[in-house]
């Protein structure tokens, strides 16, 4: 794995978008993971400055994200398909149609190996050590399912979605799934993800540390700002 420390948010965010773009670039179709999350925004802003500015096409180019709530509407406020459009999808030239999220019918699988394979795979790390909705105790080689989320995760998720009430399921990504992809990129800012950060990346392979996961594959760049590597 290469551990790749930047200065700060912004320079994360700015790196992770160049990574994107230079893997876009000039390909006659690519297949893209996308995380939704607080850390990936940054990012998801760069790429639509890149679209903007400098002619960065997303025409070409299929994605799937790596999870959503269950038993929210598509256009929920609360939404990773609503948080996705806001962010990214409705400033750029993506086809809606090329734009996947999983959910119930259990085909998510079928459709990722139709199109080739995740070719980059963007993901964030929760404070448990999940990735996805990958919850601690979630076996390696899982695949998309339905999940029930953690206690801490819904407790973080109550602060967005203020007096309305956090769903207890999701469907995610399993990790066998993301660990297909074929080059993954993590994201982690600031002091809060340090503990985790170092237990998933510098720690002992373990399905109790989803993202402990990551250290099997060949291919993961960690982008972690300062505050994340939390090494001195
Ligand atoms: P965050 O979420 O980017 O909002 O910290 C990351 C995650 O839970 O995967």
């Amino acid at each position: 794995m290469r551990i790749l420390v930047t200065a700060d948010y912004q320079t994360l965010s700015r790196t992770a978008a160049e990574l994107v773009a230079k893997a876009v670039r000039g390909r006659a179709e690519f297949v893209l993971g996308l995380p939704t999350g607080r850390t990936p925004l940054g990012m998801y802003a760069e790429l639509v400055r890149m679209h903007r500015d400098q002619g960065l096409s997303f025409s070409k180019v299929r994605t799937f994200n790596l999870d959503e709530y269950l038993g929210l509407a598509q256009d929920d406020p609360n939404s990773f398909h609503t948080c996705m459009h806001e962010h990214f999808f409705d400033h750029v030239d993506i086809a809606e149609a090329n734009a996947h999220f999983p959910d119930e019918a259990g085909n998510y699988e079928e459709a990722i190996r139709n199109v080739g394979g995740i070719e980059l795979l963007i993901v964030g790390i929760g404070a448990n050590g999940h990735i996805a909705f990958n919850e601690p105790g979630s076996g390696f080689s899982s695949r998309t399912r339905t999940v029930s989320l953690a206690a801490e995760t819904m407790a973080n998720a109550a602060k967005q979605f203020g007096s309305n009430a956090v769903p207890h399921q999701a469907v995610t990504m399993g990790i066998g799934t993301m660990l297909d992809s074929r080059h993954i990129v993590l994201l982690a800012s600031g002091s809060g993800k340090a503990e985790v950060v170092r237990r998933s990346l510098r720690g002992p392979i373990t399905e109790a540390v989803p993202a402990s996961a990551l250290q099997m594959h060949p291919n993961v760049i960690a982008i972690l700002d300062e505050e994340a590597n939390g090494e001195k």
